[in-house]
């Protein structure tokens, strides 16, 4: 079966890495037979010069109807003053929202070869691989009552509120479990239910649906400030952990520089499963459109190549596919090729298009 991918690089890097992704692809569909019905779009600056607007509709119906969108990064200095709505980052804002993508899965995976590059020492971090499932569309950043208000006073205070239900925690909970039994079985959930009621439900909806219906994964309950201190102390106790929205934000964001490379970090964000079975999703790289080295072909393609791995392994089940591409990034890195984000003493520095060249070569020794 034709798989229909629907491609939008965006700004600043994100053309660039895009590129050699489709090394990649077209290796896929040459070497293992894999049938791709691809469409590329503008979306952010790129769009916005063109057609006035971040994202147009006919953009989201086509990532609608795509069987995974491939998403590169928006975001240019050019458009920093334009109103909030027109900025670039509304493109993949919208995308969010309009595909209804409310889990997002960042990885955190230390490459044998960058060991090094990690703020921690390599014996706490040499084989870390964890998955990290944030909670994207509810949680204290949208629940309502919210705003500021002035008091009687004349002094004033603002207003956040923590909301979840029971059928928000249990689906992004179900794609923790489901990502655990493809990985190393275990699941932690994190809240912080001894100081807030959204985590004593969260604690309670998580624990009912392990009972009922994932009873061979293991699952653990951590507090978050926990979790904070040890994914510092020992990362590598996590297999998948699951937490809300605010919570998986900051540790996230801490995960991945346990790592120490940005232009590594693959991503994924999964909607819900439609009558027909098809689930909404978004690959993209963590990173943004780095316009300080825009143009300049510098910019590590990996992450983008990861990104795209992660959409055969998620999207269409592709594991031995997925995996091939992994290790032919592994196998780059063994073989001490660097772009400068990544590089140290002794390596050899490169650019992206020969980053992207050397992860076909390898894929053609597999
Ligand atoms: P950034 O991730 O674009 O860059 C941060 C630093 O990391 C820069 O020094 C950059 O050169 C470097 N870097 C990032 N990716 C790299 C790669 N693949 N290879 C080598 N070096 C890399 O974050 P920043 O500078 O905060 O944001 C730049 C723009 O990107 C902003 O407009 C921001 O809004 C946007 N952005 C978009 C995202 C998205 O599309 N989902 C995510 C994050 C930021
Ligand atoms: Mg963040």
């Amino acid at each position: 079966v034709t798989k229909k991918l629907l491609v939008l690089p965006g700004d600043g890097i994100g053309p660039e890495v895009m590129n050699e992704v489709a090394r990649v692809v077209a290796w896929m569909s040459r070497a293992r037979g894999i049938s791709f019905d691809i469409s590329e779009d503008l979306v952010g600056g790129a769009s916005l010069a063109v057609h006035g607007v971040p994202i147009r509709d006919e953009v989201i119906q086509a990532a609608k109807a795509a069987d995974a969108v491939l998403f590169g990064s928006v975001g240019d200095p050019k458009w920093a003053s334009v109103g909030f709505d027109r900025r670039p980052e509304v493109a993949i804002l919208k995308l969010r929202q309009e595909l209804g993508l409310f889990a997002n899965l960042r990885p955190a995976k230390v490459f044998d070869a960058l060991v090094d590059a990690s703020t921690l020492k390599p014996d706490v971090v040499a084989g870390l691989d964890i998955m990290i499932v944030r909670e994207t569309v509810g949680g204290i950043y949208f629940g309502e009552p919210r705003g500021i208000e002035t008091l009687p006073d004349g002094t004033k205070r603002g207003i956040n509120t923590e909301v979840y239900t029971t059928a928000e925690i249990e689906r992004v909970a179900r794609v923790a479990f489901d990502l655990a039994r493809q990985r190393g079985n275990r699941v932690c959930s994190v809240e912080k239910c001894n100081v807030m009621e959204s985590g004593l439900l969260w604690k309670e909806v998580v624990t009912d649906l392990h009972a009922r219906d994932y009873p061979d994964v293991e699952l653990s309950h951590m507090l978050a400030d926990n979790c904070a201190m040890q994914l510092v102390r020992n990362p590598r106790q996590f297999d998948v952990i699951v937490t809300g929205n605010l919570f998986g934000d900051l540790l996230s964001d801490l995960a991945s520089m346990l790592t120490g490379s940005l232009g590594m970090l693959p991503s994924a964000t999964l909607g819900t499963v439609d009558a027909t079975g098809k689930r909404p999703a978004l690959y993209e790289p963590i990173h943004g459109s780095a316009p300080d080295i825009a143009g300049k072909g510098l910019a590590n393609p990996l992450a983008q190549i990861l990104s795209f791995s992660m959409l055969l392994r998620y999207s269409f089940g592709m594991d031995a596919e997925a995996e091939l591409i992994e290790t032919a990034v592994s196998n780059v890195l063994a073989s001490g090729l660097r772009t400068a984000d990544i590089m140290s003493p002794g390596m050899a520095q490169v650019g992206t298009a020969v980053m992207g060249e050397a992860v076909v070569r390898e894929l053609d020794k597999l």
